[in-house]
């Protein structure tokens, strides 16, 4: 939860503001962004030996993202850009840990403005889905859908996300059990193949 978080957790209707984000590198010059490292998603790529070999090169950032801090009321919507870098675990392209919503039936748009990759998607009942991001593509992320996203480009995937604010993130179930699919390089090629780890 960041200071700003705190500051706007009050009932007091929000006044109009605005933010910037670059369209360059997608990131705010005003807003401080969170920041994922490879640390931090321990377990959650395949490849446990090519993780502790980057660990010791030197835990690469993976992706940073914003929270506003918009307050979690229902009618309230949560806004930002998320950044993820090119690279991968192994075989295993760069990615974000994902997440259910805590309220399940709440879905989210992503909208790229940089980059290429994918958006893997499922549902507890196992439906998945993959949908691809090029610059000036929107996903419609349905709820109940867990989400990821995946940059499987040379350049930093720059994303634009929007849902509602009282939605929530529910990384439990998700860190623990991983997604049914992962996303690796074959023959200089994106593929999706079944999650060695998914239990
Ligand atoms: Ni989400």
């Amino acid at each position: 939860m960041s200071a700003n978080h705190q500051a706007n957790s009050t009932l007091e209707a929000l006044k109009p503001f605005a933010v910037y984000f670059s369209l360059n590198n997608g990131l705010s010059n005003t807003k401080p962004s969170i920041k994922r490292h490879l640390s931090q998603m321990k377990g959650m790529y395949a490849d446990d030996e090519a993780y502790e070999a980057l660990i010791k090169e030197g835990n690469p950032l993976l992706y940073e993202f914003y929270d506003l801090g918009v307050p979690e009321a229902p009618g309230n919507l949560a806004f930002g850009t998320s950044i993820v870098y090119p690279g991968k675990v192994g075989n295993e392209y760069y990615m974000t840990k994902g997440h259910y919503h805590t309220i399940l039936d709440t879905a989210e748009v992503y909208y790229c403005i940089g980059g290429q990759g994918l958006m893997l998607m499922e549902t507890p009942e196992g439906d998945w889905d993959a949908q691809e991001f090029t610059p000036g593509k929107a996903v419609y992320v349905p709820g109940r859908y867990a989400h990821r996203s995946i940059n499987t480009g040379t350049e930093p995937l720059i994303t634009f996300y929007v849902f509602r604010a009282d939605a929530g993130h529910d990384y439990g179930s998700i860190e623990t059990k991983g997604f049914r699919n992962i996303v690796v390089e074959r023959d200089g090629r994106p593929e999706i193949i079944a999650n060695p780890k998914w239990a």
